[in-house]
């Protein structure tokens, strides 16, 4: 089974970085830009990966994990599902034999990315048309109105979605097709629009997607203890 990978590291961040500057997936996080960690960690897995974001910064970056897996990267667009669907005619462009059977889709934000998942989520699309790892909400939920309660909401069957999210290339990509203009914030919503079933695989609380400041602290302290040698 061929699988691609398309690893996300467009778009400014503009929740993370009030002033613009370099956009999160590039900023160094324990000695690497934080999209090199969450690309070297799906290569023993996947056939190919195709980087989108800005291709010269991608380039170097990448260039020290020295795989003839990794295609050229390309420029995303300025959506996220823009970005995606960049990603998606690009290998829809590789010769026949080269297409992949399946193809994942992780934000480049999320650097703490294990093994199991990506692995949980590959072996899902084995009977499924698609996957996504996800986790059980756990906090009550509100609804804000002008700073007021408005109502408490049933977190009853509601998860928090990551990704990588797992598809099998051609309905996906035909419907990313059939999708081009609207803005879906994952890549599952389209598959669940056209009433496709999405399965969900459990996710991991420390597959945080880089999205506020506070959260680079959580990921470096999270990521440097897994770096330490075991004890016991
Ligand atoms: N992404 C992308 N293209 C875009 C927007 C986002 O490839 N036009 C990618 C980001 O690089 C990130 C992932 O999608 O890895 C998740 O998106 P998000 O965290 O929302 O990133 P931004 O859109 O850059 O951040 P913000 O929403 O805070 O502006
Ligand atoms: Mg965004």
């Amino acid at each position: 089974m061929r699988i691609a990978l398309i690893i996300l590291a467009a778009g400014v961040g503009k929740r993370f970085n009030k002033d613009g500057t370099v956009p999160k997936q590039y900023i160094h996080l324990l000695g690497h830009p934080v999209i090199y960690h969450a690309t070297k960690a799906f290569l023993p897995h996947v056939t190919c990966i195709q980087p989108v974001g800005d291709p010269d910064q991608l380039l170097s970056i990448l260039a020290p994990l020295n795989s003839n897996k990794i295609l050229p990267p390309i420029i995303g667009g300025a959506e996220r599902q823009d970005s995606v669907r960049a990603g998606l005619e690009a290998l829809a462009k590789l010769p026949a034999e080269k297409q992949p059977d399946i193809v994942l889709v992780h934000d480049g934000a999320r650097p703490n990315i294990s093994t199991d998942i990506i692995l949980r989520v590959v072996e899902a699309l084995k009977d499924y048309p698609a996957a996504i790892p996800a986790i059980p909400v756990a906090e009550t939920l509100k609804r804000n109105k002008d700073q007021f309660i408005e109502e408490t909401v049933s977190r009853d069957n509601l998860y928090r979605a990551q990704t990588p999210q797992g598809f099998q290339f051609q309905p996906f990509l035909t419907i990313h097709r059939q999708a081009a203009g609207s803005s879906a914030t994952d890549d599952a919503a389209l598959f669940e629009n056209v009433g496709l079933k999405v399965a969900i695989v459990q996710g991991d609380e420390n597959n945080i997607k880089l999205t506020y400041q506070e959260d680079l602290k959580r990921l470096e302290c999270l990521m440097s203890n897994m770096m330490l040698p075991r004890v016991g």
